[in-house]
Order: structure tokens, then sequence, then C-alpha cells
């Protein structure tokens, strides 16, 4: 037979086997961005377009080339969210969040869109986690920040990852610095994109991100931001730096770093691997000071930074990190016949209850292909219930692991006789026995 489709190119599937791997990550995150007083934000996956072309900015690759974009019914103009940030500020915005006393931390976990060319860590529909805060221009809030993603790299084991840091500076500094580029590749005019070519006059800094090979050799001798820097935007840079020292957090300055999205202002940074093949970037954020106000709102400097799921698993992997297995079904019930099945049907019942995992009989398999099953799954302990135990209202539980077989009431001490040899058995594990 034949699939009448198939998953959208540059999409994937996270199946029931793999999805502990995503959990276990996900819970670390979880955690470790509730211990810097981070709190989860959910926001829709699709917004108003202009949302984007303007947090985003207009002549960033994700608005001018990769959004999905569509008219709705009623004649609307949506986008799939192509990143976090945009949605989360607006957010807090229309909701009066950034009243209630500043600075607010916001997490989130969000899939994201962009019609990039798909290859390895690189995909249309992606995971990102992120952190954003809003509210504080203290130095030592982009150290902190930098310090959440490091400590969980640090929690998942994660080694060979580089911190690399740059300062973009503020509008006051970028316009001297925008001078300098639009001299500098006013030279290579004939050369240039045409996506480029337009910036040129609008955003030259966005040429520097360019993905064409051509416009990218280009720019590796355009002037670097960080000699444009005003005082103010230097002795900040400077400040993260020595919070970060004070961390003991290690990073390099890269001048060539500027992130490829406009809302960014001074601090910049990504945190890279060469594990993983061209798409390395696994991390990446900075400070945004002035998205607030473009997106109608005072002036609230904020910053915050996203990692990419995909990326992040992919690296686990290829560094062999290994990621404890989901705890096994407890118990396994095999019932013989239908008055069996009613009873292991009530019994399981008991034993989740208790917080405990358990599975019986649900597809009427003879005891063989259930006990196979059992197996399978890796249950701890079987039981199998027949007429026989059904009468004398006790039945024999089964070590999966070791043979050792004891007896069970099948009354009211069913769970408490059960909890007992299931701690026995965990006792016995700890003790290494
Ligand atoms: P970004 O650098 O565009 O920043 O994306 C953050 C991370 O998402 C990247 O470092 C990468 O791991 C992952 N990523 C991006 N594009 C793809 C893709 N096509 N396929 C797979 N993974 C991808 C942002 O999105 C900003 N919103 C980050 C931020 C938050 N800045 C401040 N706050």
């Amino acid at each position: 037979m034949e699939l009448i489709t198939k998953k959208i190119k540059g999409t994937e599937d996270v199946l029931p086997k793999e999805s502990y791997k995503w959990q276990f990550v996900e819970d670390i995150m979880r955690k470790e961005a509730q211990s810097y007083g981070f709190k989860e934000i959910r926001t829709p996956v699709f917004e108003h377009t202009n949302l984007f072309s303007r947090g985003v900015g207009q002549t960033t690759d994700v608005v001018q080339k990769e959004m999905y974009t569509f008219d709705t019914k009623g004649g609307e103009s949506v986008t799939l969210r192509p990143e976090g940030t945009a949605g989360a500020a607006r957010a807090v915005l229309e909701h009066g969040v950034l009243n209630e006393g500043l600075p607010v931390k916001a997490s989130y976990f969000v899939s994201c869109y962009r019609y990039e060319k798909p290859q390895a860590g690189r995909l249309r529909e992606f995971h990102q986690f992120g952190l954003e805060e809003y509210g504080t221009s203290d130095p030592v809030a982009d150290a902190e920040l930098i310090c959440a993603a490091q400590s969980i790299f640090d929690r998942l084991q994660i080694r060979d990852i580089h911190l690399e840091i740059n300062s973009i500076g503020c509008p006051r500094c970028r316009k001297e610095y925008h001078k300098a580029l639009r001299e500098y590749f006013g030279q290579y005019k004939d050369k240039l994109c045409e996506t480029c070519l337009s910036r040129l006059e609008k955003n030259p800094m966005r040429i520097l991100d360019c993905k064409s090979p051509e416009d990218k050799e280009i720019a590796k001798n355009a002037p670097k931001v960080t000699d444009y820097l005003c005082e103010e935007c230097q002795e900040h840079f400077q400040q993260v730096k020595s919070y970060l020292d004070c961390a003991g957090v290690e990073y390099t300055v890269n001048p060539t770093i500027v992130r490829g999205l406009d809302y960014y202002t001074k601090t910049v940074f990504e945190f890279v691997t060469d594990y993983i093949g061209a798409q390395g970037t696994v991390c990446g954020g900075g400070r945004y000071d002035g998205l607030i106000e473009e997106l109608g709102g005072k002036h609230v400097p904020s910053l915050g930074f996203a990692m990419g799921m995909e990326r992040l698993l992919m690296l686990m992997e290829k560094q062999g990190i290994e990621i404890p297995a989901p705890s096994p079904c407890d118990l396994y019930i095999a019932p013989l016949g239908e008055e069996a099945k009613k009873k292991a049907f009530a019994l399981v019942g008991k034993v989740r209850e208790s917080g405990l995992f358990a599975e019986t009989d649900v597809v009427s398999r003879g005891l063989r292909a259930q006990m196979k099953y059992a197996d399978k799954i890796g249950a701890r302990f079987s039981i199998v219930l027949g007429d026989d135990e059904i009468t004398r209202g006790e039945a024999v539980v089964k070590n999966m692991e070791t043979g050792q077989q004891t007896k069970i009431s099948l009354n009211e001490d069913f769970i408490t006789e059960f909890i007992d040899i299931h701690t026995e058995d965990v006792n016995r594990k700890v003790a290494g026995v």
C-alpha cells in the first residue's frame, strides 16, 4: 500500500521511542530557567505579519526570504513565527506585564518556521528553548543570561561548545558604522547579490550575514563594528566581560558576530561547536534595548537567547552523551479469560493510582504473546491471572530480571504488598546486589 503523503520537506517527527530524549533535555532547561527566576510564557504559533516585519526587521533574511506568510479567509496577513522573541515581547506588552514590576523574566519552548534550504541542522520547522528578560540595562544581566545558557550546557554534559561574544552598539554608534559599511561595500556594487544591493542604503549591516558565498568573501574585510562603539557601549561591553570573568565563563570576542535579526543592540553572543557540521550555532542571543519601543511600548531595555533543540540533541548524540532511558513498566498483568481481564483492568488502575506504571492486555492476546510484550516493554514484574488465581484470591508476582516469585493477595492488600516487593527490588538494585 502506498502512503497518500509523507512529511513536508524540512520537518521532522519525534517518535515515541525517541521522545524521552527531548523530555530529558526540556526538563533540565525548565529547572535551570526556574532557578534563575524565569517563568514560562506560551504564545500563539502565528501572529500578524507586521509583528515580525517590524520586530525582526524588514531587511533581514528571515523577513525577506524565509517567512511562511499567508492571508487568512478574513484577508489578514499572518505569519508562522520564525522565532520566539517578537511574540513574547508582543504578549508581555499587550497584557501590561511590564507594568507589574521589572525585570520580567520569561522562558519558552516554541516551534519555529523558516523557509530555508534544508540540510543537517537546518530545518523548516525547528524548535527553540529561549529566555527573555525585560527591564534591565545593567551589564550584569547580560552576563547572568549567558551563565544560564552555559549552565544548561554544563548540566547536559556538553563539551567543546564555545561562547563567542561581541557588541554591535546602540543606534548612536550604529550611524557611524553604517557610514563606514556603505563606503566599503559601495566599492563592490557590481559583485553584491541583489538583496544586498538593496540593503546597502537601508541597512548595510545585514550584508554581513548574507549567505551568498561571494558576499561572504567580500564581507570578510569589512570594517568591524567594535571599532565604532560609543563610550557607553564600550563601557557596557567591558563590564559584561568582567562579569563573565567573575563567573569563570570562558569566551572569545568575535567582532564579526552581528546576528541575523535587526533588534539587537550592544551585547550579542553565540555558542558554537564543530561537532555538527556547518550549522554549528547551537544558541544565539543578545540585548535588544529598542524592541519594546519599536512594538509600541515604552523604552524597556531587554535581552534574551534561544537554543535550537534539534541542533542541541544532534550535538549530544555526536558526543555520545547518554540520556537516561525512561523508567520501565513496573508491573504487567497478563489475564487469561474474561473474568481475569476485568480483575487485571481494576488492579492496574490501583497500581497507577499509587504512582507506579502498569499495563495489562488491551489487544486480546494469548499468554505467550503477552509475555513477549511484557519483555519488550521491559516490565520489572509480571503476574499471570487465570480463573484459579481469582478463586484463590492470590497470585504470583514474578521478578522479570531475577525470576524470583512471590505470592501476592488479590484483595485490598494487593497494593501494599506490591509496593513492598517493588521497594525491595529497588533497594536491591541501589545496593548493587
Ligand atoms: P537565531 O540565531 O535565529 O536567534 O536562532 C536561535 C537558534 O535557533 C540558533 O542558534 C539555532 O540553534 C536554531 N535555529 C535557527 N534556525 C534554525 C533552523 N532553520 N533549523 C534548525 N535550528 C535553527 C533567534 O531566533 C532569536 N530569537 C534568539 C533570541 C532570543 N535573541 C534574543 N532572545
